[in-house]
């Protein structure tokens, strides 16, 4: 991980082949950004020397898990970041923080840089408990790990409000949780880890949001699967 900001699009359960021939036609590939498309295009991705990520891995090893896939497996295809704790995951898919702790040290034991999700819902921010709220994913999603790791993981701050409805915070309101979510990992593990932003960003507020100092770099979703909006937002963030 260099000092840039970084960016990655979240492709989540979209794109046919075809599909993906064609957004590979449109959008080359380049050292300042990442995509996270559905596994089994993966290769389309990497072959053409894409940055690319896996959008989740199993909390297990090897073995009998019927439709998983490892961190093991997932370094093994030249992957090299995951992300891990998305709170589609955590809804529709009901995984715990235990389960989510257990796919971190997973993923960081196999050498991938790992992007965890945490946010709150609207109720949680409604009332004032999303500091409350990250704390306790924070502890629970990194418990058990060394400081080193901390240099490999970045947190993805994603208020669950935010995500696909156009609503996005305040530029005060995510510098304000970014530092919180900095020294609350600092506090526990001695370092500060890079924090990213996500929801709801598209290419008309990434000039507005990539003036937050604090932040490292932005996970986005549905803009990325549109070629043009996504090159739209990576040319703006890296101008600054
Ligand atoms: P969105 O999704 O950009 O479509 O709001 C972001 C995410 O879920 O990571």
């Amino acid at each position: 991980m260099d000092n840039n900001k970084l960016i990655i699009g979240n492709m989540k359960m979209n794109l046919t082949l075809k599909e993906v021939k064609e957004y590979i036609k449109q959008i080359e590939p380049d050292k300042n950004f990442y995509v996270c498309p559905p596994s089994i295009y993966l290769s389309y991705f990497n072959d053409l020397g894409y940055n690319t990520g896996i959008q989740n891995v199993s909390e297990f090893d090897m073995g009998a898990y019927t439709g998983e896939i490892s961190a093991i497996q997932a370094v093994s295809m030249g992957v090299d970041l995951v992300i891990v704790g998305h709170s589609e995951r955590r809804m529709y898919l009901y995984e715990t923080d235990e389960i989510i702790n257990n796919k971190v040290k997973k993923s960081l034991l196999s050498g991938m840089d790992v992007v965890l999700c945490i946010g709150e819902t609207f109720e949680e921010k409604e009332q004032n408990k999303t500091k409350d709220k990250l704390n306790r994913q924070l502890i629970e999603d990194l418990k058990n790990l060394y400081k080193e790791d901390i240099k490999h993981v970045i947190i993805a701050y994603e208020p669950i409000w935010a995500i696909g409805t156009g609503k996005i915070p305040t530029n005060e309101e995510i510098s304000d949780i970014s530092n919180f979510i900095k020294n609350t990992v600092n506090k526990i593990y001695g370092l500060k880890p890079k924090v990213l932003y996500g929801g709801s960003i598209n290419e008309n507020n990434i000039e507005e949001l990539n003036k937050i100092n604090s932040i490292d770099g932005f996970l986005i979703g549905g803009a990325c699967l549109k070629p043009n909006k996504f090159k739209k937002i990576i040319e703006t963030v890296d101008k600054k």
